[in-house]
């Protein structure tokens, strides 16, 4: 679509959370339904944009046009295809919940139980952002952050270690805020660190607040 802020635009979103796999039948993941990231996806493309959405595991259903979706599983998984489409895209948006940790070995049977419990030895993930961080050119690169506590400083320190041009935190403290749900209440920061706290919002609303503050630093 021509003549829309996003048109001849392409953007980059991850979505859900990711399984990291114990043995066949069992895995290691998050709450996160992936519903923030497929209105940021919806909202990219009513704005003209060609959009990526990679998806962890999630039931939600997406069918438009302008949105390529790319299932995928594990965090690893989700890093080597946003690294596959990294150079063509303008825009990416993190909003994944991307698993930190998995375990060290998959085991290709049932791990049977046992008395005396099971203990599984976890590995760092690769940081998808932070891979992109350090490969960016054109980008403009979006994280999000989920946070407990020191929720301002944590995602301050996020877009420096990461080299992002902005973060969008959610905290947890927050009712209504964060996994499931249909709404969320964020702070967007830029890497200037200008900062603008939203009210508590659908995530729809949410996601086109989030697109509005993008779309006026990139014409900046
Ligand atoms: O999917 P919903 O149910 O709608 O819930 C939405 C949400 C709460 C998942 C979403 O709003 C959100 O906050 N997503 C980010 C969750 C998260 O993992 O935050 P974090 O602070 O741990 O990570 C910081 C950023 O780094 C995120 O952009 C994350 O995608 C990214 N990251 C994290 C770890 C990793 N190994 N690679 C990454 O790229």
């Amino acid at each position: 679509q021509e003549g829309l802020p996003l048109s001849g635009k392409k953007v980059l979103i991850t979505a859900g959370p990711t399984y990291e796999a114990i043995d066949p039948v069992r895995f290691v993941g998050n709450h996160s339904t992936g519903r923030m990231g497929f209105e940021l996806a919806r909202a990219a493309a009513d704005l003209g944009a060609g959009v990526i959405l990679i998806t962890g595991p999630t039931h939600l259903q997406m069918d438009n046009p302008s949105i390529t979706r790319v299932p995928v599983v594990s965090a690893q998984e989700m890093c080597q295809v946003a690294l596959d489409y990294f150079d063509e895209v303008d825009v990416v948006i993190g909003s994944a919940a991307v698993a930190d940790f998995r375990p060290k070995t998959t085991s290709d049977s049932k791990i049977k139980k046992k008395c005396g419990g099971l203990t599984i030895e976890m590995v760092p993930n690769p940081d998808i952002l932070q891979t992109l961080g350090d490969r960016k050119e054109k980008q403009y690169l979006v994280g999000f952050a989920l946070e407990t506590d020191n929720e301002l400083e944590n995602a301050k320190s996020k877009i420096a270690k990461k080299n992002l041009d902005a973060i969008v935190l959610n905290s947890l403290r927050d009712e209504g805020a964060g996994f499931g749900g249909e709404t969320n209440k964020i702070t967007f920061i830029d890497k200037n660190f200008n900062q603008k706290p939203f009210e508590l919002k659908t995530k729809a609303e949410v996601a086109q607040d989030i697109w509005t503050e993008i779309l006026s630093r990139l014409h900046a």
